[in-house]
This record gives C-alpha cells, sequence and structure tokens, in this order.
C-alpha cells in the first residue's frame, strides 16, 4: 500500500519506517526542511535505539523515501496519517491543534482518489470530526465515505523502545464507522496478525479517548506510588518492596510502580493536562487526573529540596554534578523532562550545576543553557559537593565509586531513580538519599 506520514518526528518517522518495514511504499514529508536534508542524506535527525539502521535498511530498499513536497506525496496515497505535534496551548493547556487543522487543509486541497486520513496524533475527542469538516469545506466536490474517510489510530509507542512497540503492539485502536477506511486498515496492519494482535475497532470518539484514557491512568500509577514513596520516607517502609507486594497483585500490575521524580516527557504531562480540560468542557470534571497533575508538579519542586537537604541546606555556591537530563533513558527527548524543573531550582539558589548525558546534551542546550556540559560521568563528577542521578541510563548504574569519591569534594549521592542499594552505599562513606526507602 502507498502510505504518507505528515509530519516525521519521534512518531512520525519510527511509525513510517515500521510500515515501510511490513512491506508498505512510504513517503514522510516534514516541513522542517534541516529534518529532511538530515534524513536525505543518511542520518536520523533523533536518537531511537534501532532506528538509524531500519531507515537505512528500507531507504536501500526503496520502500521508504522522505520530502518536503506534500503535493507529490499525498497524490494517489491509499492512507495519509497525520502524525504532527499537538503541544499544550500556552496558558489554558488545551491541546493545541493548529498543525493538526493546518496539515488537514493542506491533505484537502490534493486528494486525487479514495483516500483514508488517519489521526495518529493524540488528539481531543471530536477531532476526526472536525478534520473531516475542513476537508468537506476545502473541497465541497468531495464526498465522505466516498471519496475519503478520516479515521482515528493514536500511538502507543514508548520513546527508547519505539521500533518493537511498533511492530509489537499490545493492540492496535482504530476508530472508524466505514467499513471501507477499516479494510485499508486492516491491510496496513495485517503483518501484525501473525503475532495475533488484537484491533480494537471502534467509533473515532472512541477512540480518541481511548489513548488520553491511557496515558492519563498510566500517569496517575506514577503518581500514586510517588506519593506512596513520601509516605514510606515518614513511616519507614520502603517504596521498592511496596512495589512489589502489591504489583505481583495480577489486577494491579508491576509496570508504572518505580517512585521517581515525577512524569515528564513529550505525552504524559500535555496529554493529563489536556483531557482534564476537554472533561471540564463536558461538565464532567476528572478530579482524579486533576490532583494526579498537581502532585506531579509540585514533586519536581520537592526533588529540589532533597539536593538542597543532601548538602546540608544551603546550596548557595555549591557544586552539583547531574547525571542523566533526559526525561527517561534511551532517548534525547528534553521535552517536560524533571531534570528542567530540578536544575533550574537548584541554580536560582546558587548552585553551579555540571551534567551530563549519553544522547540529550544538544537538546538540553537549549532549554538550559547556563549549565556546564561534560564529555562523561567522571568528569561531571569531578569536583563536586553533590552528585544527583536524575535520568536512569544503563551507564550510570555500575558506576566505580572509588573514583566518584575520590573526585567530589564531599561523597553525597542523591538518587531519584533508586538504582544503588543504601546500604552498600553508606558501606562506601556515601550520605546516600533515595525515594521512599530508609536511609
Ligand atoms: N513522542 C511520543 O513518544 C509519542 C507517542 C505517542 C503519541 N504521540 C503523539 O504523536 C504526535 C506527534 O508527536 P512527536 O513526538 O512525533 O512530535 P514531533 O514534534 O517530534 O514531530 C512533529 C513533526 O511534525 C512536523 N510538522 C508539523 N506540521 C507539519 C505539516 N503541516 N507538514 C509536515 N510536517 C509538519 C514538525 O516539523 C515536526 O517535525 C503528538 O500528538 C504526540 O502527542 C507521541
Amino acid at each position: 500500500m502507498r502510505v504518507t506520514m505528515i509530519g516525521t518526528g519521534y512518531v512520525g518517522l519510527v511509525s513510517g519506517v515500521c510500515f515501510a518495514d511490513f512491506g508498505h511504499d512510504v513517503v514522510c514529508v516534514d516541513k522542517d526542511p534541516a529534518k529532511i536534508d538530515v534524513l536525505n542524506a543518511g542520518g536520523v535527525p533523533i536518537y531511537e535505539p534501532g532506528l538509524a539502521e531500519l531507515v537505512a535498511k528500507n531507504v536501500k530498499a526503496q520502500h521508504l523515501s522522505f520530502t518536503t513536497k506534500t503535493k507529490s506525496a499525498v497524490k494517489n496515497a491509499d492512507a495519509v496519517f497525520i502524525a504532527v505535534g499537538t503541544p499544550s496551548r500556552r496558558g489554558d493547556g488545551h491541546a493545541d491543534l493548529s498543525y493538526v487543522y493546518a496539515a488537514a487543509k493542506e491533505i484537502a486541497g490534493l486528494l486525487t482518489g479514495y483516500t483514508v486520513i488517519v489521526t495518529k496524533s493524540t488528539v481531543p475527542v471530536g477531532t476526526g470530526d472536525e478534520v473531516e469538516s475542513i476537508i468537506r469545506k476545502t473541497r465541497p466536490d468531495l464526498k465522505p465515505s466516498i471519496d475519503f474517510d478520516v479515521v482515528s489510530n493514536p500511538e502507543f509507542l514508548r520513546e527508547g523502545a519505539a521500533i518493537s512497540d511498533f511492530k509489537r503492539p499490545d493492540r492496535v485502536v482504530v476508530g472508524t464507522n466505514s467499513e471501507k477506511a477499516r479494510a485499508v486498515m486492516r491491510n496496513l496492519y495485517r503483518p501484525l496478525f501473525i503475532n495475533e494482535t488484537p484491533i480494537v475497532f471502534t467509533n473515532r470518539r472512541t477512540s480518541e479517548l481511548i489513548k488520553y484514557a491511557g496515558n492519563a491512568f498510566l500517569a496517575t500509577k506514577i503518581t500514586f506510588i510517588n506519593e506512596m514513596s513520601d509516605l514510606c520516607e515518614q513511616v519507614g517502609a520502603n517504596v521498592q518492596e511496596v512495589s512489589r507486594g502489591i504489583g505481583l497483585d495480577g489486577r494491579i500490575g508491576k509496570k508504572f510502580l518505580h517512585a521517581g521524580p515525577g512524569y515528564g516527557g513529550s505525552c504524559f504531562p500535555k496529554d493529563t493536562l489536556a483531557v482534564v480540560r476537554t472533561a471540564q468542557e463536558a461538565g464532567t470534571p476528572l478530579k482524579i487526573i486533576e490532583a494526579v497533575v498537581a502532585v506531579n508538579d509540585a514533586r519536581k519542586e520537592k526533588m529540589a529540596d532533597k539536593v538542597i537537604e543532601g548538602v546540608g541546606g544551603k546550596i548557595h555556591g555549591k557544586t552539583v554534578a547531574v547525571l542523566g537530563l533526559a526525561f527517561k533513558p534511551n532517548t534525547d527527548d528534553m521535552r517536560e523532562s524533571p531534570a528542567i524543573s530540578i536544575i533550574n531550582k537548584l541554580a536560582a539558589k546558587g548552585a553551579q550545576i555540571r551534567a551530563f548525558d549519553p544522547e540529550a546534551m544538544d537538546e538540553a542546550r537549549g532549554q538550559l543553557p547556563d549549565i556546564a556540559y561534560c564529555a562523561n560521568a567522571y568528569e561531571c563528577i569531578d569536583g563536586a559537593d553533590a552528585l544527583v542521578i536524575i535520568t536512569e541510563w544503563d551507564q550510570f548504574r555500575a558506576l566505580d565509586f572509588n573514583r566518584v569519591k575520590s573526585l567530589m569534594v564531599e561523597p553525597v549521592l542523591i538518587d531519584l531513580r533508586n538504582i544503588y542499594n543504601p546500604v552498600r552505599m553508606a558501606e562506601l562513606g556515601f550520605a546516600y538519599i533515595s525515594v521512599g526507602r530508609p536511609q
């Protein structure tokens, strides 16, 4: 099948290359010429494990190409995916749909035969209806279900594991009442039938809400265990054992029960806010999610206080080494990373920040321009009064602590991901602070 991706970011590029690897012919479009130039020169503009190799393979096989020209890419496509950004609208937290609507208008002008237009971007309930209406207004000559259908097909991939998530998803959700469009979507995802991947066919509005309900639930689970970790600290309990103790209950499940500095990333913060706004407008407030948003925001601030406490209450003039800046390991994505709030608060209180991240430093420079960036973990730690682990990259899990201790002014470790053992760290002579575990 001929597939076009409008938007070649984390989702558009990964989905595009995976559809190409399934054997479809894919054109990825982006209006950012710098991105397309990198791709056409054989590079990849983001860090995602396995992506560069898969892109190279499919370009070579002539299943995948990149362009800034929407016109040639949309002409003759069987399915055109909208995979543009839907960030929070400044000021009110609603999803900013301007990129989606602009893409819809652009696509409408270019349709030549029956085409399925698929919203892969995360969009609030009713966006598909609006996309359909934009297409009808732009092209009064076209009729829905005869010349085009608008389908919702939210994406659930996780950055850092995006390719395996796309190729072996827990489920695919497709929202449309059109049998013709369902057949196109079934053909697109046919290679997944071998793994017996469930396809949830539903109507467009339900599909749109499934994505928000999923992210809101996961954000709630993280926030639940984070609050529980605060209680553990007060009553001398161990949050990791609480997680294990409850996670083994099949009704609860083990995943998303790791206490830490609060969720960040390109999805949970904006999607929880957007669904809260949708619900408020619908007159049925989601009070649990409202609380989750507030608790998570406060938590990031609180993590900076943990660091200040670790150095004895006064951070002014102290040097803090930060390991890990990306919002999670195996990505260079800095969007809403807890590192940003923590570092900004520490710097505002007069700390000197030195940082190292294996992949995210180029991205971080835009958001944290005034800190020192180091070439590796040990250079970062050299001369520090405190070491803070914010992102649990594998390479931070087995630091040489004799070396670390010899480099630091004071052996103080604030481990916001609980990757080390408190007893062992005390034996090594560190003042060790973690999250929700007895010191
Ligand atoms: N990043 C994730 O892990 C993830 C996971 C699931 C869902 N999503 C959702 O997918 C959507 C895209 O997210 P992302 O992280 O890939 O965003 P992104 O910012 O990385 O990429 C969006 C791209 O779209 C391009 N673009 C915007 N308008 C365009 C147009 N009219 N024509 C061509 N290109 C255009 C931009 O230049 C940009 O490169 C969002 O709605 C997001 O919520 C993201």
